[in-house]
């Protein structure tokens, strides 16, 4: 076998193991979704005390000793990282195919500088973008809920699992509506949008680009009418989450203030709260 010939199937071994890992760690983070934000749409019901029984509920299944390694961070990781790295591999082979300036053997007419390529070589459907989007508020998300509160430092004083209920989040939206609105819902818009975008390619359906896809001049488009359906299924589902939010906004709170001054410094240790 020729070296690009090696290196070509090696490249296509590498993608289908990366696919594939991506694939079977998703089941993983649907169903910690499922249950993680049960929490925020039972609010709609019964306000952030049952919010908070809901997640001390949920936490048996994420917050435990083998339950967070192994069935939330471990297949978040492996997820995004395989899906980046396959990503990776797919954009720097799309790069190379196109032509660069002085390259005169390619049939065609028009170089692009590199700029252009990498440009052109950029993901565009919706799974992609999704992805990317929950992944740049995940890390704040995670820092903020996670281990922000365990700093021993006061005023914060490592507030423990049993003190860290929904008043948190209560707290925070209350007290800085815009910041921490804008974080939760393109967190769950996007989360949200990227499983159902997902389930299609887990159940056999090829990804449409979002950006690319040319208008058909037929009146009933299949493509268009699944992906508004899609879009339909996405705002459905957000919509519950969002609301249960809205409720625990509106709902007064009563904190001790001594309480109140730990949850506010957990926030201010934040760089997105950190400023008034
Ligand atoms: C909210 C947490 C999640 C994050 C941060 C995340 C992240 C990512 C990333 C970075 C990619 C690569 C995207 C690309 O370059 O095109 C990806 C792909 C994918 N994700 Fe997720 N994902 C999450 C949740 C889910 C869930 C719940 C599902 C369940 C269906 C899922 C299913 C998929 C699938 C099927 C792919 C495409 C894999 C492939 O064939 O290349 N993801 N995800
Ligand atoms: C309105 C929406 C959301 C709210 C109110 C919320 C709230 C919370 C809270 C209160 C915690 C503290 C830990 C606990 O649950 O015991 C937490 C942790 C966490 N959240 Fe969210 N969350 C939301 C959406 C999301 C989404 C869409 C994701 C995407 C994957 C996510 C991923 C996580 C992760 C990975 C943790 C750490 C879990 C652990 O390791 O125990 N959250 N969130």
């Amino acid at each position: 076998m020729s070296n690009a010939s090696s290196t070509q199937s090696f490249r296509q071994h590498l993608l289908s193991v990366l696919t594939q890992s991506s694939h079977l760690s998703a089941p993983f983070i649907t169903t910690f979704l499922l249950i993680h934000l049960s929490a925020p749409v039972v609010a709609n019901v019964g306000g952030s005390s049952l919010s908070s029984q809901v997640m001390l509920l949920g936490r048996e299944y994420y917050q435990t000793n083998i339950g967070e390694p192994y069935l939330v961070l471990g297949p978040l990781a492996v997820h995004a990282l395989s899906g980046i790295a396959r990503r990776a591999l797919i954009t720097y082979a799309k790069v190379n195919s196109l032509p660069a300036p002085g390259q005169t053997e390619r049939n065609t007419s028009k170089p692009f500088t590199i700029f252009q390529r990498i440009y052109r070589a950029l993901p565009s459907t919706t799974l992609s973008l999704t992805a990317y989007t929950a992944l740049l508020i995940l890390p704040i998300h995670f820092s903020l809920h996670r281990v922000l509160p365990m700093t021993p430092n006061p005023p914060v004083l490592s507030l423990g699992p049993s003190e860290l209920d929904y008043s948190f989040v209560q707290y925070g939206i209350q007290r800085w509506p815009v910041r921490t609105w804008a974080m939760y819902a393109v967190l769950v818009g996007a989360a949200i949008t990227h499983a159902i975008e997902g389930t299609r390619v887990l159940i056999g359906r090829p990804e449409t680009a979002t950006v690319t896809t040319k208008p058909s001049s037929s009146p009933v488009n299949p493509a268009r009418t699944s992906r508004n359906r899609r879009r339909l299924l996405a705002a459905v589902l957000t919509l519950p989450v969002l609301s249960g939010l809205y409720v625990l906004y509106r709902e007064p709170s009563h904190l001790f203030a001594d309480f109140g001054q730990r949850l506010e410094g957990i926030y201010k240790l934040s760089w997105i709260y950190s400023t008034q």
